[in-house]
């Protein structure tokens, strides 16, 4: 058992339970910022892409901005459960997010490798953030940051087959 293991559990002292939910918090604040960002970049994708396969890709843009929208609600309101404030503007979401706002235009082969460039980035982190919830014995941020792992492994996987 890692030394953090247990901070959640209702046997660990409260100011332990509350330093890790804090740490947890911070770290979903980041993955809900990024999944924002990407939101409207595959939002963007979705309006601007031009091209031969305009009609595939505008389709797969809207199932993937579709999917990344409902994702925001659950991730916020698990930052509300273990006791922080969800964002409540751009511009913090702008701030806690390391993704990068898309500056608009390209031609679809360099808003495809954004896209999946910033899906690479958002996995990365994710694992990062599900490990830290495992080490404080949280669960459920647990489990909900592996199940976006899936998603996004699934969204990569299609913009990497569409690069092709
Ligand atoms: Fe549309």
């Amino acid at each position: 058992m890692s030394k953090t293991a247990n901070k959640l559990s209702s046997k660990a002292p409260a100011k332990k339970r509350d330093a890790a939910s804090a740490d947890i918090a911070a770290a979903l604040h980041g993955i809900l910022a990024d999944t924002f960002v990407l939101y409207m970049k595959t939002h963007g994708a979705h309006w601007n892409i031009e091209g031969p396969n305009f009609h595939s890709l505008h389709l797969l843009f809207e199932g993937q901005y579709n999917e990344l929208w409902l994702a925001l609600d659950p991730l916020a309101e698990r930052i509300r459960a273990l006791g922080d404030y969800a964002p409540h503007s751009f511009a913090e979401i702008l701030k806690r997010a390391a993704l990068k706002e898309c500056k608009g235009g390209g031609k679809p082969a360099e808003m495809l490798d954004d896209l999946l460039k910033s899906q690479e980035s958002l996995v990365a982190n994710l694992h990062k953030a599900a490990r830290l919830a495992q080490e404080a014995g949280d669960e459920v941020s647990a489990g909900m940051l592996l199940a976006r792992i899936e998603v996004h492994d699934k969204q990569a996987w299609m913009l990497r087959a569409s690069l092709k």
